[in-house]
């Protein structure tokens, strides 16, 4: 081996370990990682503004972005309750549009556990979890309407918090398809026109 060692070699093998430096980037310089860079941590002093703080306000009529939501501004619409009470009704226009965008969501947030049709035995459950009470129960559907924005937007026993995941508007419209579910089960007759009693009276026989 030792022959072998000559200036040509060794000329090769400083190249290889400049090579080996230089790809494995600066980890190997101790101190040197990329997460210790110079920066301003929150609430750093720092020279670089005249009140000395590294952290400034915000510029004047910033208009936030994302998920931000003025509570104040609209108590029953951004928690389902007002003065400490759920609300009785969906402080949004439903129509077709909400109910079927409702309905989307609810099959991706909440069926997994509920089950399509709201009767608490989705895959989740037969697989383990809680069984919910069915939203047909008497107990589920004589709450309010602010009840079940309020259970998305806080969880409720098992069941965690759906606000990161659905925003406002959309747990709102997950209201309107429950409570369609629900009439989906509990249409109490005189309101189904000639024409629905027909057709039930045609699938019944
Ligand atoms: C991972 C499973 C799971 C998912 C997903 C889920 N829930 Fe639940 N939910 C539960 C369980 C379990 C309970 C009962 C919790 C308890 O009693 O501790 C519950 C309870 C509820 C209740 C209260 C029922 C009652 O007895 O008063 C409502 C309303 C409800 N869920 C609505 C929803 C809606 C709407 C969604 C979708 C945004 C959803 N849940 C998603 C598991 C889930």
């Amino acid at each position: 081996m030792l022959k072998h060692f000559n200036a040509k070699s060794l000329f090769g093998m400083s190249f290889l370990v400049i090579f080996v430096l230089l790809s494995s980037g600066c980890d190997i310089i101790p101190g040197r990682h990329m997460r210790d860079q110079a920066k301003f941590e929150p609430l750093e002093a720092s020279s670089l503004f005249g009140n000395e703080r590294a952290s400034q306000n915000l510029p004047e009529n910033t208009v936030p972005r994302g998920e931000w939501y003025d509570i104040e501004s609209n108590e029953a619409l951004y928690t389902g309750m007002q003065d400490g009470e759920a609300v009785e009704n969906i402080p949004i226009a439903v129509d077709r549009d909400v109910i079927l965008r409702g309905q989307e969501r609810f099959n991706i947030y909440c069926s997994p556990c509920h089950g399509r049709v709201g009767d608490g035995q989705g895959m989740i459950v037969q697989r383990g979890m809680k069984q919910p009470n069915s939203f047909h129960s008497e107990q589920v559907r004589s709450q309010p309407d602010g009840y079940y924005f309020n259970v998305m937007t806080n969880g409720f026993g098992v069941m965690y918090s759906y606000a990161s995941r659905v925003n406002p508007e959309d747990r709102w419209a997950i209201v309107a398809y429950i409570r369609a579910l629900q009439f989906s089960q509990n249409a109490p007759l005189d309101v189904l026109t000639e024409e629905d009693l027909e057709q039930i009276e045609s699938v019944v026989e």
